[in-house]
């Protein structure tokens, strides 16, 4: 966008650099990504979803937000862990597990995921967004998820 902008300008960034330093902060969204500490392992019980939160700050130009992240996480044996994100797929409302329905469900337009984020009923277009494989990993007995952010 920036380029875009620069070329209708008839400059290069070289050329501008206050326009730079006034739009450039302000526009763009740098991805970040991180290992996500979620805790020991062993704390989960197998078959039985826990919610775990954690709040990760950002700083994008002269804007500091703070976003809170909820996942649960499903130790389905000893070495099998999936990690789910509470956040619906369909407008974003956060999810809860029902131990009893053994399912999660969306508060906002009664959607229903089954134990491993698949849709059961309800608007969602995809099953809720999970971690597992190269995402997940446990060092020292703390599990990980690979957070991408941007
Ligand atoms: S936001 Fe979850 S069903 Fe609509």
């Amino acid at each position: 966008m920036i380029k875009v902008l620069y070329s209708l300008l008839g400059h290069s960034s070289a050329e501008l650099p206050a326009i730079d330093y006034l739009i450039d902060p302000a526009i763009k969204t740098p991805k970040t990504d991180a290992w996500i500490p979620l805790g020991k392992l062993e704390k989960f019980e197998i078959g039985k979803p826990a919610l775990v939160t954690f709040t990760r700050s950002k700083v994008n130009g002269w804007e500091k937000t703070a976003n809170s992240y909820g996942m649960f996480v499903l130790k389905r044996s000893d070495t099998d862990v999936l990690v789910l994100s509470n956040i619906c797929t369909h407008l974003s409302c956060r999810v809860s597990w029902k131990e009893d329905r053994q399912e999660y469900v969306c508060p906002c337009h009664d959607a229903q995921f089954g134990i491993n984020g698949e849709v059961l009923a309800g608007p969602p277009p995809r099953p809720l967004d999970s971690f597992s494989g190269d995402l997940v990993k446990v060092e020292d007995g703390t599990l990980f998820i690979h957070l991408l952010e941007g």
